[in-house]
């Protein structure tokens, strides 16, 4: 059951700030002077919550060329669709951060507005239509990127020259660190890309670390790459 949803892809939901600090172990008191990018960052909140606070914080999407009207739009039908899909699968995931699916659900799209609020306002400053293989920023621009659900979870779709050119760009583009999360998909299992990609980075620290979070089941580790 690689995809039960009916809907097209790329899927474009959103998740919440604070699901963002637990999936990358990060502290708010931590990024204050640094400069973050948020990659295929969909109709998540991050970016709109943390420069609303005084951060620093870019977001990059496939779609952001598209309106925010339109983008409303299609978050709302993909979470709708997602809902249906995992209500009858709710034993497959772990409810912790969630109580239960109608939580998920209302957290999902409250993100997902607070995304379209700050795109309204802040689409030409802060959200950037690019791929993430060809990302439009100098070298070093960012001291820290993060991508969230695209990397390994969709490797059924997105082949290993994707992966490896999408983790080779993000760290052109940053001083100092790439992180990725989640590095299984379904039934528990890592991805065969990961391992890959670990044998074909070279200067590179990796390090696979623990996070405290876990929605799906044995999603609680996270890639981290430092620059040498
Ligand atoms: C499942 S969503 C994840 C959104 C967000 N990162 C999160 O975890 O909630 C995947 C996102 O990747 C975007 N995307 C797909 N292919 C992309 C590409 N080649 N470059 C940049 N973004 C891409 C989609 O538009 C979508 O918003």
């Amino acid at each position: 059951m690689e995809n039960p949803l009916k809907i097209e892809g790329p899927i474009f939901i959103g998740r919440g700030w604070k699901e963002y600090l637990k999936f990358f172990n990060l502290e708010e008191h931590e990024l204050q002077i640094i400069n973050i990018l948020d990659c295929a960052a969909g109709a998540s909140s991050f970016t709109a919550y943390m420069n609303m606070k005084g951060f620093n914080v870019t977001a990059v999407d496939i779609l952001y060329d598209q309106k925010c009207s339109f983008l409303f739009l299609k978050c709302k039908v993909h979470t709708n669709a997602l809902m249906d899909a995992l209500t009858p699968m709710e034993g497959h995931f772990v409810w912790s951060f969630f109580q239960d699916i109608t939580d998920l659900k209302k957290q999902r799209l409250s993100a997902c507005e607070d995304f379209y609020k700050d795109y309204r306002e802040n689409q030409c400053q802060n959200y950037i239509k690019a791929d993430l293989t060809n990302l439009p920023f100098k070298d070093n621009s960012f001291n820290l990127v993060l991508c969230l659900h695209l990397l390994f979870i969709y490797d059924h779709r997105l082949d290993y020259d994707f992966h490896i050119n999408s983790i080779k760009e993000m760290l052109r583009v940053t001083s100092d660190e790439v992180r990725i999360y989640p590095l299984i998909k379904h039934h528990n299992k890592k991805s065969p890309f990961l391992k890959r990609v670990i044998d074909n980075l070279h200067h590179i620290e990796i390090e696979i670390l623990k996070v405290d979070y876990e929605f799906r089941k044995g999603a609680d580790e996270m890639m981290l790459l430092k620059k040498i």
